[in-house]
């Protein structure tokens, strides 16, 4: 697998400067630079309406690019019909057709690839037992539930050995457990087999357990473009850090600012933090910083200048692995803190009043 940071001469799938509109007047999409590596599992996480299946359409060629190129292996795209663009595709309401059975549904691909019969025959059968559905080419999609139909719409995908397939909100319609099993079995597919992914999901869940790399896509732009650890651990601006896991907000103002720390002064109270300069400039500059719940520490013991903050206890949840504590800090009553059930993890009750307090590293100042 091949993980590219920049646009480069090895990309497979290369976006270059592309733009679309649906109307000629706004951009869903704006100013796209993409490029992913061969092998490589790329998933593209955004809210409804970010622009990601138009993306996923102007690769697979059912949609143009108003501007701006889109390259396949060094070759460009744009003006090549879907069907001589050699992608596989699956998407969330498995598409198969209703009137054939599972293997004439998987040997339609095939068809239009003018291969024989007996090579029909023995990919058809390969690609079954490899979603584990070898017995079921005599059904009809009807006599099938809906994960077993997702398997063959992923089979059917697959089948002509494609070197890049597109999937969008694949088990979006799946239950849970499903899903999961699911999900393992794709990466594992595209692994073995070293192909190239392109996955389309609003689950950051799936996203972060799926990926190698995951772009995080808001109104139209690629918010962050990192690996799943970094995108949690170092999201680089306020929307990701709402976006991906959990995380408690607080608003102020930067009144110190020196090297990779800085003090914020929080609007409600007064009250200064120590956090890590992420998105701010200078002394003056408006903040949201955020820090996730479980790298909050209750009665810190930090260093001799850190800052704390008062808080008080407002419900206590017992999760079994974890204890969740809201908290009152402030101003605000919507302060989550994760603690891990240890033998010797104090258990909080409501009215509790207690000092809280963070590593600068862990807390990061963000745009507003
Ligand atoms: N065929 C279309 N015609 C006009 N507007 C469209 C069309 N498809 C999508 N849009 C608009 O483009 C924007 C991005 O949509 P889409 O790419 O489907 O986002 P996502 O897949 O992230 O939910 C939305 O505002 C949507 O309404
Ligand atoms: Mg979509």
């Amino acid at each position: 697998m091949l993980v590219l940071d920049t646009r480069s001469e090895q990309a497979f799938v290369e976006f270059d400067r592309v733009q679309k509109s649906y109307d000629g007047e706004t951009l869903v999409v704006k100013d796209l630079n993409l490029a992913i590596g061969k092998g490589e599992f790329l998933t593209m996480l955004g809210p409804s309406g970010s622009g990601k299946t138009t993306c996923l359409m102007m690769l697979a060629g059912f949609e143009t690019a108003t501007h701006g190129e889109i390259r396949l292996d060094g070759k460009e795209i744009n003006n090549i019909p879907p069907h001589k663009r050699g992608i596989g595709m699956v998407f969330q309401n498995y598409a198969l057709f209703p009137h054939m059975t599972v293997a004439e549904n998987l040997a339609f691909p095939l068809e239009v690839r003018n291969i024989g019969k007996s090579e029909r025959e023995t990919k058809i059968k390969r690609a079954l037992d490899m979603v584990q559905m070898g017995d079921f080419g005599g059904r009809r999609p009807a006599q099938l539930s809906g994960g077993q139909q997702q398997r063959i719409a992923l089979a059917r995908a697959l089948v002509f050995e494609p070197e890049l397939v597109l999937m969008d909100e694949p088990l979006g319609a799946l239950d849970k457990q499903l899903r999961e099993t699911l999900q393992f079995e794709i990466t594992r597919l595209a692994h073995d087999l070293g192909i190239t992914v392109v996955y389309v999901t609003h689950d950051q869940t799936e996203a972060l357990t799926m990926s190698d790399r995951v772009a995080v896509f808001d109104d139209g732009r690629i918010q962050q473009l990192a690996a799943p650890d970094e995108l949690y651990e170092r999201p680089e601006n306020s929307f990701v850090a709402q976006f991906i896991g959990e995380n408690n907000t607080l608003e102020g103002t930067v009144t110190k600012l020196s090297g990779d720390r800085c003090i914020v002064k929080l609007d409600q109270t007064g009250e200064h933090i120590d956090a890590l300069p992420v998105n701010v400039k200078k002394e003056g500059d408006r903040t949201l910083v955020s820090i996730r719940p479980e790298r909050v520490e209750f009665d810190p013991q930090l260093g001799p200048d850190a800052h704390t903050l008062d808080a008080e206890v407002l419900e206590f949840i017992y999760m079994g692995d974890v204890f969740r504590t809201r908290l009152r800090v402030a101003g605000r009553d919507d302060f989550i803190v994760k603690t891990r059930n240890r033998a010797d993890q104090k258990r909080l009750s409501p009215g509790d009043r207690i000092k809280i307090g963070w590593l600068p590293q862990d807390c990061r100042a963000l745009d507003t």
